[in-house]
């Protein structure tokens, strides 16, 4: 009836997502509980959108990597190109867009979108991840920089990360911009030079070479491998530069704040081509976890591809896969209860009415209560919970319904509570 004849149906979920079963759901549910507090807590308001685009969306205004290799389209029933969203930000400019005149300004905005990518799967990196967007619209200062920084530095801390940890790599395109112009670098050019750049760190030092001689000639070749092998050298000799000046003044501003982890990588360009101004990512230290946790920059250009109306912004993507990584290597994971309270079990020949609607007095008071109905033996009962992660335990038989009197146990120290449903239910909601 089901299955191909005798074949059973695979298991497996599709090549590079995750099937959610009820603990990893509950570590997700940790992980978005966190981005969700810490963005409403900078005053940022929620968000949310279809995982379905037009396949235009995204043809000129993200990456060229992510159009021509990565993305999920297909054309739908009435002929349509259609997409499934590979990065939120062009659906956000787009949304931003369409009600700029209604908005107050400045927005803060966030969501914790699913974004697909076909990409091959591998240590932090699937097919289907979840990305907090935090953004911040209309505000040209270096202010809004420090604000996203901060605000990115602020998440980590939440999730209890220490600064030694990780590693905030800054930099920005203009100040690139004017490298490029001092080592005579044509425009026409500019933008191959930064998808290049964009992949060096997937290259060998020798490959990333020929492939920057190929564009542009030996001589201006070397000269860009020395300026960005400059460092932090590199933002007090362009003195002429006035986007050097500006990074050098957010970089500042944010260390006297207290972020000392904050490193100027000149060779960080962000693969997107939509973005205008300082880019930056966020780095775990320890090397098993290699790729960027976060990811963002300022894009003051892509409002202005849907309207008339020109709107600074700046933002950043923090992927759900790479934090995880990076908690589960740091033992930053808390442990993760069930999200029920209390597990009553059933002792022979009990009216199972009387029980439930002692459970339905709990829930009543916001706890929340499983009956075992399996019909199984007492011990056998007991024994599952084992595997539950449920914090109370109550066994209810006859006795229990006609005297009104309770035991309750806690699973891990095994300390019980008895008194009537009133005692009960004010102890767990001071727990
Ligand atoms: P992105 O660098 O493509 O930026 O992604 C941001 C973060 O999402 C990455 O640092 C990584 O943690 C995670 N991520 C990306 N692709 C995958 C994948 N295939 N599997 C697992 N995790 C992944 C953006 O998408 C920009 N739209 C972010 C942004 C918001 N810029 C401004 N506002």
């Amino acid at each position: 009836m089901f299955g191909i004849g005798d074949k059973k149906i695979s298991t497996e979920s599709y090549k590079g997502v995750r099937d959610f079963y009820p603990q990893d759901q509950a570590v997700q549910d940790y992980i978005f509980g966190m981005m969700s507090k810490v963005a409403r807590s900078w005053g940022y308001d929620e968000y949310g959108a279809s995982v379905l685009e037009p396949l235009s969306l995204y043809k000129s205004k993200t990456s060229e990597e992510i159009v021509k290799e990565q993305i999920y389209s297909f054309t739908d029933r009435g002929g349509r190109e259609v997409a499934l969203r590979p990065e939120m930000t062009p659906t956000l400019a787009r949304m931003i867009a369409g009600k700029i005149q209604e908005l107050p300004s400045p927005i803060r905005w966030y969501s914790i979108p699913n974004l697909f990518r076909y990409e091959k799967p591998q240590r932090g990196r699937l097919r289907e991840h979840w990305q907090l967007n935090v953004d911040l619209f209309g505000v040209s200062s270096s202010l809004a920089e420090i604000e996203i920084i901060s605000m990115a530095a602020d998440l980590m801390k939440k999730f209890g990360a220490k600064e030694k940890d990780f590693q905030i790599k800054i930099s920005s395109r203009p100040l690139l911009d004017d490298v490029f112009k001092k080592i005579n670098i044509a425009e026409d050019k500019r933008q191959f030079v930064y998808r290049l750049i964009d992949k060096k760190e997937k290259m060998s030092s020798g490959d990333f070479r020929h492939s920057l001689i190929a564009l542009i000639g030996e001589k201006r070749a070397e000269e860009l491998l020395e300026n960005l092998y400059y460092g932090e050298g590199l933002l007090s000799m362009m003195t002429q530069s006035q986007a050097a000046k500006d990074l050098n003044k957010i970089i500042e501003t944010l260390r006297e704040s207290g972020i000392s982890n904050l490193v100027f990588t000149p060779s960080l360009t962000r693969g997107f081509d939509y973005y205008t101004g300082t880019v930056f990512e966020v780095f775990d230290i320890d090397k098993e976890n290699p790729r960027a946790i976060f990811g963002g920059g300022r894009y003051d250009d892509l409002v202005g591809a849907f309207t008339n109306q020109s709107v600074p912004a700046i933002g950043f993507g923090m992927g759900d896969v790479t934090i995880h990584d990076f908690l589960e290597t740091h033992k930053l994971l808390p442990k993760i209860n069930s999200t029920t309270d209390i597990y009553i079990c059933i002792a022979p020949n009990t009216e199972v009415s009387g029980v439930y609607k002692l459970a339905e007095v709990f829930r009543e008071n916001g706890i929340n209560v499983a009956v075992d109905i399996s019909g199984k033996k007492l011990g056998d009962q007991l024994k599952s919970l084992d595997k539950r992660d449920i914090p109370f335990v109550m066994t209810i038989g006859s006795e229990e319904l006609k005297s009104k009197n309770f035991v309750m146990r806690n699973t891990e120290t095994r300390e019980e509570k008895k008194g009537n449903i009133d005692e009960i239910i004010n102890f767990i909601k001071n727990v």
